[in-house]
């Protein structure tokens, strides 16, 4: 497994947003209540970048049509739907992911 460094961990706060661009991928990396999270900028239902999103209440809300997600788990409130979460991995001062 290789560390992908995403950010200087110093560098997080609540409020944060970041997307990062990894092999091909669109990843949004924020922090939310103190807890960091790495998801996919995608979101499952029709693609909108979910950088746009609201997150409010550990609760992520998609700016398209309004699909609502839980960002612990990524489940979906009430649709069966999921967000592509990734392990948030610490390494020195980074933050980041592990790809194979
Ligand atoms: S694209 Fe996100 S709710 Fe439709």
């Amino acid at each position: 497994m290789r560390f992908i460094a995403l950010e200087k961990a110093h560098r997080l706060v609540d409020g944060y947003r970041s997307v990062v661009s990894v092999e091909g991928r669109n990843l949004l990396l924020f922090q939310q209540d103190n807890q960091i999270h790495i998801i996919d900028n995608s979101c499952p239902h029709a693609g909108a970048k979910l950088d746009k999103a609201t997150i409010e209440n550990g609760v992520l809300r998609c700016p398209w049509h309004g699909i609502c997600f839980d960002v612990q788990t990524g489940n979906g409130l009430v649709h069966d739907m999921q967000l592509i979460k990734f392990p948030v991995c610490h390494q020195g001062a980074d933050i980041g992911i592990l790809l194979d």
